[in-house]
Order: C-alpha cells, then structure tokens, then sequence
C-alpha cells in the first residue's frame, strides 16, 4: 500500500511518516509538501533508517508522482496559535485545502484511493473533501477524535494508576470544544469505569477538561502535537490496510445516526479496506446524546459559513 502525506514535511505528517515506518506495514510512503526542500529533507531521513526499520520505499515528490496512492493524508496547513479555537483556523485553511484537492483532482488517482484529512478544522475539512472530491463519500474520512480519544484514554490510565492499553473510553462529536466524553461505556480491563473507587463526577469533570486542554496544552509547551498524533494516523491508515473492521472515532459524513445529518462528525465508525464501512448507533446517556446534537448543530453553522 503507497501512502501519501500532503503536507509531510510538516510536524505532524513526518511524525504520521516515522509511526507508519515504524510499523513497516505499508510499502510506499511519499513526502509532498508545499516546502519541496523540507520534504526532500523528511524523506532523506526516514530512509536513512530504512536498513533498521523496514524495507519500505520512502522518498519526497509531487501530485503526478502521488497519483497511484492508496490513501492520501492530508496534514497540511497551518498550526492553531495558543489561544485560538480550531473553527478559528477554518478562514486560514479552507482556501489553501480547496488548492490541495484542486492538485489531487488536477493530477488524477485511484478510483478506489481514500482520503484522510488531519488538517484542522477537521471536520469541516472532511466534509468539504467528501463533497468536492468525485468519490463515494465512505473514501473520505478525517482524524476526528482519534486524538481526543487517546489522549482521553492516557489521562484516566495515569490517573488510575492502570495499564493505558486497558482504558477502552471514548471522545466523540467535534474535534474541537464540543467534543463528548462517552462516559456511559467506559471500561478498564472489560470493567465498567464507574465502578472504580475513584471515580466520580469530580474525576469525570477533571479528566474531560484536561482532555479538552491538551491540545492547547502541548502546542504552548512544544509548539503543536505531532507523536500521538502521528500514532493515530497510522492506526487508522492501518485499519483500512488490514481490514480490520476495527471501531474507531474517525470522523466522516453522517446519514442519520444519532439524529445527525449532512455534516462530518464522529461517530463509533467501523473502519476498513473500503474506508468508512458503517455508523453503530449504540446507546447512550440521553445527555451525551444531546451533547453530540449540540457539537453537531455547531459543526452545521461553521460550515454554512465556508461554502
Ligand atoms: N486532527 C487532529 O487531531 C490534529 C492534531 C494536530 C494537528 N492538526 C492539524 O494538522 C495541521 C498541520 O500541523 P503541523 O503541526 O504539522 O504544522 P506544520 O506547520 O509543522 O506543518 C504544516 C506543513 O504543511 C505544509 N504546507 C502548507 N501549505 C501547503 C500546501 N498548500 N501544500 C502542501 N503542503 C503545504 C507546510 O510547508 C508545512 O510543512 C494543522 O492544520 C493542525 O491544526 C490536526
């Protein structure tokens, strides 16, 4: 499978690279980047590791080079400053993604190719893709809060004092600050959370409001998130490689679950080798359910405002 990540130079996309390298899962990874010298660079050193990591063919290139990709990630764009709110960058982006489809669609590729938006405003980006882009919507698909839900899972680990690998619990709705805690179905080891001594509405509240924080949090300290970012793009691109069926909070455009319609937005979403394989509307607390109606009903409002 040949990936390629537009906007690869960048932080978040040459660590997406180094994840998927470190897997050795994929056979091709392509470096495209507005930046040509900063993507020659990223590639160079990724395959300067190859003798150790894996046998994958690594290089920098552009939109004619790109076309036979399987999946085309796209990380371009430009960071969140400290204080701003992700819709806030949406002005910043759109204009400079609607350039970056216009080069896919310019260049040609796949049929079957799927594309996996990361550059924020997620959400609102998915949706503009999966509607500019000629391809069945179930291709098209963003990070969402795949982040959200890591980072959510590590909190509460720590927290506990338990295995991270062990938390099962999820973030869904916006990338952004309506996002949902899904507390309801949240376990450690198949145990449900609420039965842990510790936790409690206070513990919830915490753990939710560090979760919300740490993408300002780690862009204040380091300049912007790029490891377990990079993680989740390579669990993602690796679920569709292996076709997994595997349940992940990506985002993509909805058809009625949970009530929402018409706007990208994450849902427990099965994700295989044809990307966006099915919603699962599982049961949740009447106000967790209200909450992703309220996150959804944003998401609607901003996007009214980019088309
Ligand atoms: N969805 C998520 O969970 C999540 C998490 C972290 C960051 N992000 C988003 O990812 C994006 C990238 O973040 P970063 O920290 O890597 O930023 P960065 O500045 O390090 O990298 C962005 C890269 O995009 C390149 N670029 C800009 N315009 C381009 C174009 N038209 N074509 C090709 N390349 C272009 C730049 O040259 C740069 O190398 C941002 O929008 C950020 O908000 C999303």
């Amino acid at each position: 499978m040949k990936v390629s990540i537009i906007g690869g130079g960048g932080r978040v996309g040459s660590n997406a690279a180094f994840a998927l390298q470190c897997a050795g899962l994929v056979t091709d990874i392509q470096i495209l980047d507005a930046n040509t010298d900063l993507a020659e660079g990223e590639a160079l050193d990724l395959l300067h590791g190859a003798s150790v990591l894996g046998d994958q063919r690594i290089y920098a290139g552009d939109y004619d080079r790109a076309k036979d990709s399987d999946i085309f990630v796209i990380t371009a764009g430009l960071r969140r400053k400290p204080d701003e709110s992700r819709l806030d960058l949406i002005n910043r982006n759109v204009s400079l993604f609607r350039g970056i489809l216009e080069s896919i669609q310019g260049a040609g590729h796949k049929s079957c190719a799927k594309f996996f938006v990361v550059s924020n405003p997620v959400d609102i980006l998915t949706q503009l893709a999966a509607r500019t882009l000629q391809v069945d919507p179930k291709q098209v698909f963003g990070l969402g809060t795949m982040l959200d839900t890591a980072r959510f899972r590590a909190l509460i680990a720590a927290e506990l004092g338990i295995a991270t690998s062990q938390v099962k619990a999820l973030i869904l709705g916006e990338h952004g600050d309506t996002m949902v805690p899904i507390w309801s179905s949240a376990t450690a080891a198949g145990l449900p959370l609420k039965g842990f001594p510790k936790v409690n509405p206070s513990f919830e509240n915490m753990i939710f409001e560090r979760t919300r924080g740490s993408g300002a949090e780690v862009i204040r300290r380091k300049g912007g998130a790029g490891w377990a970012v990079g993680a989740t793009i390579a669990e993602t691109i690796h679920a569709v490689l292996l076709d997994k069926k595997q349940i992940l909070p990506v985002s993509s455009v909805q058809n009625g679950c949970y009530g929402i319609r018409d706007i990208s937005i994450s849902v427990p979403t099965i994700v295989g080798k044809n990307g966006v394989e099915g919603h699962l509307e599982v049961e949740l607390w009447p106000k967790e359910k209200q909450a992703m109606l309220k996150s959804a009903s944003t998401l609607k409002d901003t996007y009214q405002k980019v088309i």
